[in-house]
């Protein structure tokens, strides 16, 4: 029984973790792993560029991961929109 809720708790603590601090490194392999044959960081900085927002990076990250076919967790996006708002777009 102490078991048990030991692991509960434990589990419950890593799925916090998680969530609350994403993965910038993880982002930053799967940009460069999936996301640099069409477009290169050049569209990030652009003056003209079309996401204006958080929300509007994370909408974009799933439109482009979706065109491709990826399937990602929500937690890869998260990861890679976080990557890409601290390098490039830089939202608060
Ligand atoms: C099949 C080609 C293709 C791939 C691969 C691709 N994208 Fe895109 N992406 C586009 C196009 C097209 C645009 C729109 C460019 C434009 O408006 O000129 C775009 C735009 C974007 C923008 C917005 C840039 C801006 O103007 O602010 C982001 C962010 C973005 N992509 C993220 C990603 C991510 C993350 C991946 C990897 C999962 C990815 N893209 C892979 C085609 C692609």
């Amino acid at each position: 029984m102490k078991m048990t809720i030991l692991t509960a708790s434990l589990i419950s603590l890593f799925a916090g973790a998680n969530t609350m601090a994403a993965d910038v490194q993880r982002g930053h392999e799967l940009v460069s792993t999936h996301c640099v044959n069409c477009h290169g960081s050049e569209v990030y900085t652009r003056p003209d560029r079309r996401v204006t927002s958080l929300p509007g990076l994370y909408k974009q990250v799933r439109f482009c991961e979706q065109n491709l076919g990826l399937t990602w967790f929500d937690e890869d996006i998260d990861n890679t929109a976080t990557y890409l708002n601290q390098e490039y777009y830089k939202f608060e």
